[in-house]
């Protein structure tokens, strides 16, 4: 139906409830780190080169605030940056802008306070303005209305040092602070762990802006440095080819050092917020900011073997780009369309590979210097001329399942003669030289429940022989199979 046929129904308004509507903006999802990282965006947007988080706990009047030293705003800009839908997010935006829904300076302030209040200072007005959203008053009066209020001088300390800027303030942050009878202490407790995780988020997400000198963050006049995901600066670290997908799309696969090759502190440090496992994967920035942190875009699951692999890729922020990767509010999420997931899983593969690879390699070195004495599951014997193949009883697990259960033992060793009586060599033969690349090692892509129940009770037996950690890893290490999982026994 065209618009101009629709125009001839009758219409009723049914614009949002101000009372209502504001309330549910608060639960789009936001924690403090995530709230305060869109918050920044505005801030870079506004050519920000500094970003000031100052807070002091006092309970319930806790407040916290955002200064920038950008651009700032004209009177007319204040309101309209207010006001919830700001901008159209069909419109196109400079490549610095963050921004997308003008929604992001409301919906994440609210999602952690009930009062908020934007000061700004511009080169043209040269003094500083306010507005406040206050939730109370507008469930009150159930009307979208701001007011021009600011509660304390003391907030806009930091903003009247400076030329031009804005400062973002947060009163009342019921959504962070317990009210609900817990000790004071332990309230302030839980607000500094917040702090301390919004600082590592911070380090993260802008941590490209941070090294290349375009930002500083600072907590408490402490200047926040950048987390590097794929330790740029060492030497181990490997890059395999580098990309660009459709001319804009720039990706930059990393094969980090294994923790051998590095410092113990840098090792630590790169296991990031989500721990080394998690931290795998692509690494999705919109123009330079990071959306996602370690995430295989559900090709593959995240396993302890791949976990060196990290693929930095940087999309632009154009209005086809966030449209078609399906940006949301939060800027949290964004998935590529079909054919450029193609083209990066082509590169996963090769990253993931390589990945593996550094793995294999300490593995094959140990297995080397290992080979003369390695405990085998079968062994080959040449009986009257003919071959034939035996479970070697004296293999660690099988010697310990047969002295674990001794009233057994007859039964069990029947069993294995059975099972080596009838091994189907001819058919064996037959297929293997059929399919010559087919071959796989043991438990191939089955590494994760068997094989680890397998190898740690291997280990705890060793140990309660009376082995030390390294003597037991050494000897899992020339035990078959266990000698192709090293990644696996090098995490006991
Ligand atoms: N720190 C700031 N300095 C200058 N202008 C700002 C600042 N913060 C917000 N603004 C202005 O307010 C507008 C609204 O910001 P808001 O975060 O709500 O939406 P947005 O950034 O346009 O889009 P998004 O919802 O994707 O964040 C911005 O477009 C910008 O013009
Ligand atoms: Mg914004």
């Amino acid at each position: 139906m065209n618009l101009e046929q629709l125009k001839q129904y009758e219409g009723e308004d049914a614009s949002p409830y101000a009372r209502a509507m504001i309330e549910s903006f608060r639960s789009i999802g936001y924690n403090l780190s995530t709230a305060v990282a869109d918050i920044i965006d505005n801030s870079i947007a506004a050519g920000a080169k500094n970003v000031w988080i100052d807070f002091a706990w006092k309970e319930e009047n806790t407040s916290l605030v955002i200064t920038d030293d950008g651009r700032g705003m004209k009177e007319k800009e204040l309101v309209k940056a207010m006001r919830p839908g700001s901008k159209n997010p069909l419109l196109d935006r400079s490549q610095e802008d963050l921004g997308r829904f003008g929604l992001g300076l409301k919906t994440a302030s609210f999602s952690q306070c009930r009062n908020l209040t934007v000061a700004t200072k511009s080169k043209e007005l040269n003094k500083i303005i306010y507005r406040c959203w206050d939730l109370n008053y507008v469930t009150a009066v159930n009307k979208w209305r701001i007011l021009k209020y600011l509660s304390d001088q003391s907030l806009i300390a930091r903003l009247k040092k400076l030329t031009t800027g804005t400062s973002i303030i947060w009163k009342d942050l019921d959504r962070i602070i317990d009210k609900s009878g817990e000790s004071p202490e332990k309230a302030m407790n839980q607000f500094l762990e917040r702090i301390e995780s919004l600082k590592k988020h911070l380090s993260m997400v802008f941590h490209q802006y941070m090294e290349n000198q375009k930002l500083t963050v600072w907590i408490k006049n402490r200047k926040i440095a950048p987390w590097d995901p794929y330790l740029k600066t060492e030497k181990a670290t490997k890059v395999i080819a580098k990309a660009i997908i459709n001319d804009i799309i720039e990706v930059v696969p990393y094969v980090l050092p294994l923790h051998s090759k590095i410092n113990r502190q840098v090792f630590e440090n790169a296991s990031g917020v989500k721990g080394w496992n998690s931290h795998q994967g692509f690494y999705i920035y919109r123009n330079n900011r990071l959306l996602l942190a370690g995430d295989w875009l559900g090709m593959y699951k995240q396993e302890e073997h791949y976990k060196l692999a990290r693929i930095f890729v940087n999309i632009p922020n154009t209005v086809d780009i966030d449209n078609i990767w399906q940006l949301d509010i939060k800027k949290s999420v964004a998935t590529p369309p079909p054919e450029i997931k193609t083209q990066l899983k082509e590169i996963a593969d090769k990253t993931r590979k390589e990945a593996v690879e550094v793995y294999r390699q300490i593995g094959e070195r140990r297995q080397k210097s290992n080979s003369k004495n390695k405990v085998l599951v079968w062994t080959d014997k040449k009986s009257k001329g003919r071959r034939f193949y035996q479970i070697n009883r004296s293999h660690p697990i099988i010697a310990n399942f047969l002295s674990r259960y001794p009233s057994s033992k007859a039964k069990l060793n029947r069993l294995l003669r059975l099972i080596e009586e009838t091994v189907p060599l001819p058919l064996i033969v037959s297929n293997e030289t059929e399919n010559n690349d087919f071959q796989t090692t043991p438990f191939e892509g089955k590494a994760s429940s068997d094989m680890v129940k397998m190898v740690i009770e291997l280990y705890e037996s060793f140990i309660a022989e009376g082995k030390t950690r390294d003597e037991a890893v050494e000897e899992i290490l020339r035990t078959d199979p266990f000698a192709h999982y090293p990644e696996l026994i090098e995490n006991i």
